[in-house]
């Protein structure tokens, strides 16, 4: 068996929360170094992805294992260091907690890791994304596992054709639930639908063979205010029993509205990117999503290939750079500024509060 862990952070951004200096990945690179010499890492690679630090591991100690989770804490100490030397924007910032208690887990990381037995061909493509919250892979994973308009194999692959399970979180209640696709897509949308509150999970294979993962951890549930936006990742296995790499892209050629942008509190088109584009600068934004494609070999990384770094998702940036302007033109006005209730970062209570005393009854 294989472990692969994506867990990330932002530990300060270049400039305001723009992207991951350079030294940071450095410094990072050489902690995990030392990690690969002492064999608890089979492999590593580091990523960025706007102002979040990725760090993608394999390793044989199963998920939630003590030692790596405190080996990514330490990388992530390391970056903060050097945030802080430069005094990059907001070091440490997802470092909810100054002391690790053996899981990263509702400290502020974001987590996405699964224990898996390699196959004859191990492709995986890691998604990391920025500027927007756990909930922005429902619509993804959606229309890769359970929609035969976006893969083909749900049709004409006997090995994809009976569908998948979905396990989805609710965020808010700390409940999970399995729902099987294609019989039960309808009341799996319904969920997933409000990507706020309901977030898959899980896929699996009608064997239980996982296919999917992301992380779902949520910084304002876990800090109880605004802290930051999610920027999520999850890991999707494709071919064979699981759909195409193609299948597994083809979603981001549709820049899907997700919540996230300025200050975490706008609606923004998900624009697929090149690692080297995925510096959000308009608005903060618009949120972005980067694709690191992996062949596993005994449990060896062998890549990345930067999926999106294809003229095939040209009109997928160009597409989410109209949507963009016409969203922008509605400034502070819903839905393009989110609603009330999902405002985690806002001056409202300030505002309320300075015109307290001025509000009167109406008769
Ligand atoms: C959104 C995000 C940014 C910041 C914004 C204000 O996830 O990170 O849009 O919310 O730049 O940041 P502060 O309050 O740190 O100046
Ligand atoms: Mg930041
Ligand atoms: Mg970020």
């Amino acid at each position: 068996m294989v472990t692969i862990s994506a867990i990330k952070a932002d530990v300060g951004g270049f400039p305001g929360h723009h992207s991951v200096h350079p030294e940071i990945v450095k410094a990072a690179e050489k902690h995990l170094s030392k990690a690969k010499r002492s064999k608890l890492l089979v492999d590593f690679r580091v990523l960025a992805c706007g102002d979040d630090l990725q760090l993608i591991m394999t390793h044989r100690k199963g998920i939630d294992n003590k030692k790596i989770h405190s080996l990514a804490w330490n990388t992530f100490v390391e970056g903060t260091k050097v945030a802080k030397r430069l005094k990059l924007y907001g070091a440490g910032q997802d470092l909810l907690s100054s002391a690790f208690a053996g899981n990263v887990r509702g400290m502020g990381p974001g987590i996405a890791e699964m224990e898996i037995e390699e196959r004859k061909s191990e492709p995986i493509v890691v998604f990391m994304a920025d500027k927007t919250e756990a909930g922005a892979w429902n619509f993804a994973l959606y229309k890769i596992f359970a929609d035969p308009f976006n893969t083909a194999g749900l049709v004409v692959s006997p090995s994809v054709a009976q569908g998948f399970k979905f396990e989805v979180y609710d965020l808010f209640e700390k409940k999970k639930v399995i729902l099987k696709t294609p019989e039960e897509s309808y009341q799996l949308l319904a969920l997933i639908g409000a990507s706020e509150r309901y977030v898959v999970k899980r896929v699996y294979t009608r064997d239980d063979v996982v296919g999917a993962v992301t992380s779902t951890e949520s910084l304002n549930l876990i800090a109880g205010k605004y802290v930051g936006k999610d920027d999520p990742v999850m890991i999707v296995r494709a071919q064979h029993e699981f759909p195409a790499l193609g299948e597994v892209l083809e979603p981001f050629a549709f820049p899907y509205l997700v919540k996230g942008w300025m200050r975490g509190s706008h609606h923004g088109p998900f624009m697929p990117t090149s690692f080297a584009q995925a510096r959000p600068s308009r608005f903060d934004g618009p949120p972005r999503v980067i694709a690191a494609g992996f062949q596993l070999a005994n449990g060896r990384l062998v890549g990345p290939e930067d999926l999106f770094d294809d003229p095939s998702f040209d009109r997928a940036r160009q597409r989410a750079n109209e949507i963009a302007d016409y969203l922008m033109q509605n400034g502070p006005f819903e839905p393009h500024r989110l609603g009330i209730g999902e405002m985690e970062y806002t001056t409202i209570p300030a505002v309320l509060e300075k015109l307290k005393k001025r509000f009167k009854p109406i008769k």
